[in-house]
């Protein structure tokens, strides 16, 4: 066991910070998972006591409230987690002299570009929803805490994990109606690019570990719609109901989502001197771990 200074792991119990922590596992980096009952990121207290003990060189937040209907119900809670927690977990980085990781999101922009291009980290935010606006905000109040900081932003993550450690994603729930026989009706018209969270968590702990600095869009490349994931999804796992292909529309929300927030991986190709696994990749290696393939 190595005596160099831990990477801190926050939101360790999640979908993306389970496997950013077996990620650190796997490449032998001293790390310190820490889940939402050991430190609370909107306690500042529970920070300084976690970053005074473990005292590590670099705090990676992947914890959130990102559940974008409930956020839109709850806008101070959305922002207290998401925009003044990371501003909280970045005071306190700065405090132990670590640097700081905050994960975001591609819902920081407002999807409006036409299909089949995609936004680089350059481009300016404009966020729809309240979950936008608090995710957002904490890349703001991180960059302004402390200039030793990276934003890393993810997008329609699937892991073996599921969101909040049970199981859940958008993969999960589409393969659990297939098997039911459908109906499967899915968006065709919303375009994002899929994000393996075993491939990002790995992306993650190199980039943290390196010297990368600003905003990093972290996914895996190509983009597509909701549909065409989940048609590949089905085919891959042998099933035969068909999927058909509906508007947004069709679902009436009284949260206005991107149109098409595919996010451009140029950046974070040339950090690790090669692009992450395609989604279609990705995606069956995520079935196979799942034990979806035959
Ligand atoms: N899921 C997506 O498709 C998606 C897309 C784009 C960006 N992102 C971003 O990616 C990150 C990870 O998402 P995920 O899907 O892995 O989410 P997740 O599975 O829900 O994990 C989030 C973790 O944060 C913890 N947490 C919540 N509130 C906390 C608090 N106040 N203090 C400390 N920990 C707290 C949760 O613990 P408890 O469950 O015990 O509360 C949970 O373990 C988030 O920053 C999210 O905004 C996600």
């Amino acid at each position: 066991m190595s005596s160099s200074k831990p990477v801190a792991i926050l939101g360790a119990t999640g979908q993306l910070g389970s496997d950013i922590v077996r990620a650190a596992a796997a490449a032998s980096v001293e790390h310190a998972a820490l889940g939402h009952d050991e430190v609370d990121v909107t306690d500042f207290p529970s920070l300084e006591r976690a970053f005074s003990r473990l005292q590590p060189s670099v705090v990676v937040n992947s914890a959130a409230f990102h559940q974008v209907d409930r956020c839109e119900e709850d806008p101070a809670e959305a922002y207290r987690v998401n925009a003044v927690g990371a501003l909280l977990v970045a005071r306190a980085a700065r405090t132990a002299g670590a640097r700081c990781v905050y994960v975001s999101t591609d819902y920081v922009f407002d999807g409006k570009r036409e299909a089949g291009s995609a936004y680089d980290e350059d481009d300016p935010v404009a966020p729809l929803n309240v979950y936008g606006a608090s995710k957002a905000a904490g890349e703001q109040l991180v960059a302004q805490a402390l200039e030793d900081h990276l934003v890393v932003r993810v997008s329609s993550l699937f892991g073996v994990a599921g969101a909040r450690g049970k199981g859940g994603n958008f993969i999960e729930t589409i393969l659990k109606k297939a098997r039911e026989g459908g109906p499967l009706k899915v968006v065709n018209d919303q375009w994002m690019t899929p994000t393996s969270t075993a491939d990002a968590g790995a992306a993650i702990i190199r980039l943290a570990t390196g010297d990368a600095r600003g905003v990093v869009h972290v996914t895996n490349p190509e983009q597509c719609t909701w549909h065409a994931f989940a048609s590949e999804a089905v085919a891959l796992a042998g099933l035969t109901v068909p999927v058909e292909a509906v508007p947004a529309a069709t679902f009436p929300s009284k949260v206005r989502r991107p149109r098409n927030s595919a996010l451009d991986t140029g950046r974070l190709s040339k950090l690790l001197g090669a692009p992450l696994p395609r989604w279609r990749d990705a995606l069956r290696a995520y079935l196979a771990a799942k034990g979806h393939l035959n």
